[in-house]
């Protein structure tokens, strides 16, 4: 689009993870795709760039976290990470507003990540809107929330919470950061952070759609100008509207594209059981162990994604014994392997952006949770959106063999399957709607862009 026809300007910036990067990317083409100009901000870290071709006419800017050569992964802690991207982030973010203004289109809105809350701060320093944008649901943000209120008090000490919008849950069902505040401390001043200047916020955007959690959206909406604009999945797996819309524009790793394509490719549909935890979780090798026996038991064919850091802990041999009925793979590309046919149940941590492409895709899941918002969003898969199972746990904490297997065949031969497969329907074509044109993300959309034009 020619510079002199766009409607606005919107700096964007992400956190430097794999599951905000994409959300904010897929957020920035359906701003674009509105007429919107987007300036997208990564860190100089991010070591792997992202793909270029996906950009479309999104221009890619970098700001530095005091970290550029290696990250998160070079700082003595996470908290020490976080204050110093604070200290570098706010002040090159400072200098990148300045030059982008100069450029001849000025910006008029910052859209950030609350992870790194000052970007609001810096926003308003020059006089800028400022939209905030959620890459987890509300249901979590909500908790997250009432502790930053000091409603709900940690060490949590009772078994049944109730908060408003959000069916009872016990503690188990709560972020790790909150039933496990202390274990993780930098973590949780974070995810609670995200609340310390939000009224200053001219927009609260949230990568969820309005019909997954309308209660809570409502009731969240009531205290901010809070809009759902997701699911952040690429058009071509949705509304389709957007035509060079391929893929997520980000990969951590390399993936294995051709090996898993073919190997699906010919399978029966609804005959594979996919596997993958995310960018992130490291399960200790007893739990790896269980999960692979589970998987074999099962007697399914699966995809594996185990990630090159994780590969020790599978059991000797295992890949090997296994290769008939499954592949292992390092990474793969998670959006076309979970919208192919022959994928008929997901093992998953249960991470926002797994959990969100699941449920558009209408892949009935086996929720195994690990830290942080997935024993969250594992309670509401299978209690509230009836997408799957949570696989249950022993006294140790461990999902022991027999369960996972359990599980599985549930999903892929159970009557509980069959009716999930059922709802699956539902939820695909609400996601689906929700992004297309005059849907609720969509029109919450347009109405931040016209506000945007009018500002
Ligand atoms: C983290 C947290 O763990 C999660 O709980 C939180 O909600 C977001 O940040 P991550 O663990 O990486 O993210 O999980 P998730 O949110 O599911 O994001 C993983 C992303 O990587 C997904 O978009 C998925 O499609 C992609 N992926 C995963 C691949 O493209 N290939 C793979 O092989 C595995």
């Amino acid at each position: 689009m020619e510079r002199n026809v766009y409607r606005a300007h919107c700096l964007v910036l992400a956190f430097p993870a794999q599951g905000h990067i994409n959300p904010m990317m897929a957020f920035s083409k359906r701003l674009e795709r509105k007429g919107v100009k987007v300036t997208l901000v990564i860190t100089k870290s991010i070591s792997n760039p992202i793909h270029k071709e996906s950009l479309t006419s999104i221009t890619l800017e970098t700001i530095s976290d005091g970290y550029d050569e290696g990250g998160i992964a070079k700082a003595e802690s996470i908290h020490a990470y976080l204050e110093r991207f604070r200290q570098v982030g706010s002040q090159t973010l400072a200098e990148l507003i300045e030059k982008v203004s100069s450029s001849g289109c000025p910006v008029s809105c910052v859209v950030y990540d609350p992870f790194v809350p000052w970007a609001l701060d810096v926003a308003k320093k020059f006089g800028l809107l400022g939209a905030a944008l959620f890459t987890q649901p509300c249901v979590v943000n909500n908790i997250y929330y009432h502790v930053h209120k000091g409603v709900l008090k940690v060490p949590l000490s009772k078994t049944e919470i109730l908060l408003p919008g959000l069916p009872p849950l016990e503690s188990q069902d709560m972020p790790s950061f909150i039933y496990d505040s202390v274990s993780y401390p930098a973590a949780f001043d974070m995810f609670v952070g995200q609340f310390t200047n939000l009224d200053q916020a001219d927009w609260v955007f949230v990568n969820t759609f309005y019909e997954l959690e309308q209660k809570v959206v409502d009731w969240m909406a009531k205290i901010w100008p809070l809009r759902t604009i997701g699911p952040t999945i690429p058009s071509m797996f949705l509304d389709k509207r957007l035509e060079d819309d391929k893929n997520y524009g980000f990969d951590i790793f390399k993936p294995n594209t051709d090996a898993c394509m073919k190997w699906l490719n010919g399978r029966p549909k609804g005959s594979v059981v996919y596997v993958s935890f995310g960018s992130m979780v490291a399960f200790e090798v007893e739990q790896m162990e269980e999960i692979a026996w589970g998987l074999r038991m099962s007697n399914r064919c699966f995809l594996w994604v185990v990630r090159e850091s994780e590969e020790v802990k599978l059991p000797k041999n295992f890949v090997e014994e296994t290769s008939e009925k499954g592949l292992v793979v390092r990474w793969c590309p998670q959006l076309e392997v979970l919208a192919h046919e022959a994928v008929g149940c997901f093992v998953t941590h249960c991470g926002w952006n797994s959990t969100l492409e699941a449920l558009s895709f209408g892949v009935p899941m086996v929720g195994v949770p690990y830290w942080s918002d997935q024993s969250t969003n594992a309670k509401y898969i299978m209690d509230v959106w009836k997408m799957g199972l949570r696989a249950p746990v022993d006294e140790k904490g461990i999902i022991r063999r027999k369960a996972a297997e359990h599980c599985i065949r549930e999903i892929m031969e159970g009557e509980r399957g069959k009716e999930i497969k059922k709802i699956a329907f539902k939820w695909r074509k609400l996601a689906k709607e929700a992004v297309d044109e005059g849907g609720s993300s969509d029109k919450n959309i347009e109405e931040f862009v016209a506000n945007l034009v009018h500002s």
